[in-house]
């Protein structure tokens, strides 16, 4: 038995974890922030699924049974291999679960028109993975695609608010709905992105949906240990959220609390 694992690069799994805490907040969680090598929104393939990979294996390793990879780009670039390819030899009893497939089977609910842009990073538009899945449960949807490599950075470092930062967001968006003036939801698809969204929603046109993750994943890992009560006697329920970054601990705790509402105290760890 052990505590949920919730991983990100960085920050942005924070914005998930806040909302597994508000629906599901009788459960243990521990969080790996790999700051030290973030971000992974630019990095290739192999390097976003060995990283994940050495993640996923300290969450287990610390007594998870079940992760979640609460990152779009390693949902996007690591998270079948690892289900396909490592999990059965590691431990077949464990699960590893991502964001995006849960964000593509409601979002066409979400749409009128059926014209859904997706924001995210380089690697996650690159994967196709939106595309991909929300064709799978909405086929009659056009879905637009806006890396937006830049944010994150921003995020990262509290320049999203700048004059600069808005630019950056502003030019990122004109961009998206230039491509296809009918899409009236846009999908924040970086776990990073929910700091942005009011700024979003300051600036595109009325009418227009912007969306995030967090409470969409909350609902499906509900949905998730109900449906899977063996998984669900296994997660450990004492209300509790640990932390573990790989850069240093001082600058967690500092920067966590933009993204949430906690007193955060957490442990430095090195992954390999
Ligand atoms: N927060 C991550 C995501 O959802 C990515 C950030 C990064 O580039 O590291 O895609």
């Amino acid at each position: 038995m052990g505590p949920i694992g919730v991983f990100d690069s960085g920050y942005g799994g924070l914005t998930i974890l806040n909302e597994f805490r508000k629906k599901l907040p009788e459960y243990d969680y521990l969080y790996l922030g790999d700051n030290a090598r973030a971000p992974y929104g630019t990095r290739s393939y192999d390097v976003v699924y060995e990283y994940t990979l050495q993640a996923v294996k300290e969450l287990f390793d610390r007594g998870c049974e079940l992760v979640i990879l609460a990152c779009n780009t390693a949902s996007a670039k690591a998270l079948r291999s690892i289900q396909q390819r490592d999990l059965p030899g590691i431990d077949p009893n464990k699960r590893v679960l991502g964001v995006i497939r849960p964000s593509a089977e409601v979002i066409g609910s979400f749409s009128h028109t059926g014209h859904i842009g997706i924001l995210a990073t380089k690697g996650t538009v690159n994967s196709e993975s939106y595309v991909i899945e929300i064709g799978h449960f909405s086929p009659e949807a056009v879905v637009t695609q806006q890396a937006c490599p830049m944010w994150v950075p921003l995020i990262e470092n509290h320049e999203h608010l700048s004059d600069s930062g808005k630019a950056f967001i502003q030019k990122d968006i004109t961009s998206l709905l230039e491509k296809d003036p009918e899409i009236d939801t846009i999908v924040l698809g970086c776990t990073h992105y929910p700091l942005v969204q009011e700024y979003i929603e300051s600036i595109v046109p009325n009418g227009l949906s912007v969306i995030s993750q967090g409470e969409i994943v909350a609902k499906s890992l509900q949905d998730y240990l109900e449906r899977h009560p063996w998984m669900e006697t296994k997660c450990t329920k004492q209300g509790t959220v640990t932390y573990l970054t790989t850069e240093s601990k001082e600058e967690f705790d500092r920067n966590a609390s933009q993204f949430i509402q906690d007193e955060v105290h957490s442990e430095h760890i090195t992954l390999k």
